[in-house]
């Protein structure tokens, strides 16, 4: 089967309209895209599929004057916002975390008027495929070949050459060392949303939770002296001293700018401007804890935090939903 037809639901195919449409490939399903990470990473039994390996925390949220000018969400309102907080690494359930992989930063703001809003935020600005069907498609064609146990390396090659932007978050966790802590490596949201302000105004923004503590990564001699799991013991041993905190900053484009494609960077000068600041007061003492069972959604629509036209956001939810259910029924 042609790649641009792999992605068209076989039910679309069976009733002809394969045939009739245009050659574009059509937004893989929620079974086809957790068949996609399955199929790499074999079955969701207790994991999430992505950033697998995690530390719960908590804390809480408090907008700024800005923000509460930039989006009537209640977020924004300045009120102190309890926070479930979900720290992870990039990678297999047992990732280094001297790897230069991604971590993660997942929030759930629990609002005053009972709507919680989820996100989840990577220490990349840059999201490794452009839309869902080159994320899906990425994932197959590393899927390992049963009769050697490896995928296929030329089939890796002609995808990658065909769609070079889902090289671009590699080579920039590449180039730089791995963050020294999680509470000091700036955490981006990725993808543009539209932020409906309190004079009605809808503005298109970006977000990054900048640390208060500055940004450190490790030198090489940490790098390999470090154990595999320091990250959960340094941000415990940092928070029983005092508070760790981001500040909250939305970033505006300027004319040219991409508007839906998470691989594409905006330049850095960009204006920047703090909506608030979320502080983590405490660190679960092991493994499991509150955010476990929970999938931040990432997208559930806030109010005042609207959706841009980026594809990969709203491929989001359904299968978050799915991948939640699978690492959470009785084994
Ligand atoms: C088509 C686009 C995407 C798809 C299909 C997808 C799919 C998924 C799935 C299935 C999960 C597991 C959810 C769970 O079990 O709770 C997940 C988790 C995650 N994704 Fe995505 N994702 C996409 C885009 C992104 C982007 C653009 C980012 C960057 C901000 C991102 C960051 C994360 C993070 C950080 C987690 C772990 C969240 C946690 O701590 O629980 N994803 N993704």
């Amino acid at each position: 089967m042609p790649a641009s037809l792999r992605a068209v639901p076989v039910t679309a195919l069976l009733l002809g309209l394969g045939a009739a449409a245009p050659a574009v490939a059509q937004a893989p399903t929620p079974t086809q895209v957790i068949e996609a990470f399955e199929g790499v990473q074999g079955p969701i039994r207790t994991h999430r599929p992505s950033h697998p390996k995690g530390t719960c925390a908590a804390g809480f949220f408090e907008g700024t004057a800005e923000g509460a000018r930039l989006s009537v969400s209640p977020t924004f309102g300045g009120q102190r916002i309890p926070t479930v907080i979900r720290f992870g690494v990039g990678g297999g359930p047992t990732a280094a975390d001297t790897s230069r992989s991604t971590r993660s930063l997942s929030i759930r703001f629990q609002v005053p008027d009972g709507t919680p809003w989820d996100m989840a935020n990577i220490s990349v600005p840059i999201f490794g495929a452009p839309t869902p069907e080159a994320l899906v498609e990425g994932l197959r064609v590393r899927r390992p070949d049963p009769a050697t146990g490896r995928p296929n390396q030329e089939a890796i090659n002609a995808f990658v050459a065909a769609n070079p932007k889902t090289t671009l978050q590699g080579r920039l966790l590449a180039a730089n060392a791995p963050p020294a802590s999680w509470a000091t490596t700036p955490y981006w949201g990725v993808s543009t949303f539209r932020f409906r302000g309190a004079d009605g105004e809808v503005r298109p923004a970006r977000w990054v939770f900048e640390p208060v503590a500055g940004t450190q990564r490790l030198s090489e001699e940490q790098t390999r002296s470090l154990p595999s799991d320091f990250l959960a013991e340094e941000l415990r041993g940092r928070v029983a001293q005092g508070p760790a905190a981001f500040d909250m900053m939305l970033i505006f484009p300027q004319a040219g700018d991409d508007l839906n494609d998470p691989t594409a960077a905006w330049p850095d000068d960009r204006q920047r401007v703090s909506v608030g600041r979320l502080t983590v007061t405490e660190v679960a003492p092991g493994p499991g804890g509150a955010c476990d069972r929970i999938s931040f959604l990432a997208l559930a629509n806030a109010p005042g935090v609207e959706f841009s036209d980026d594809p990969t956001l709203r491929a989001r939810p359904a299968p978050y939903a799915l991948s939640q259910v699978k690492r959470t029924r009785p084994q």
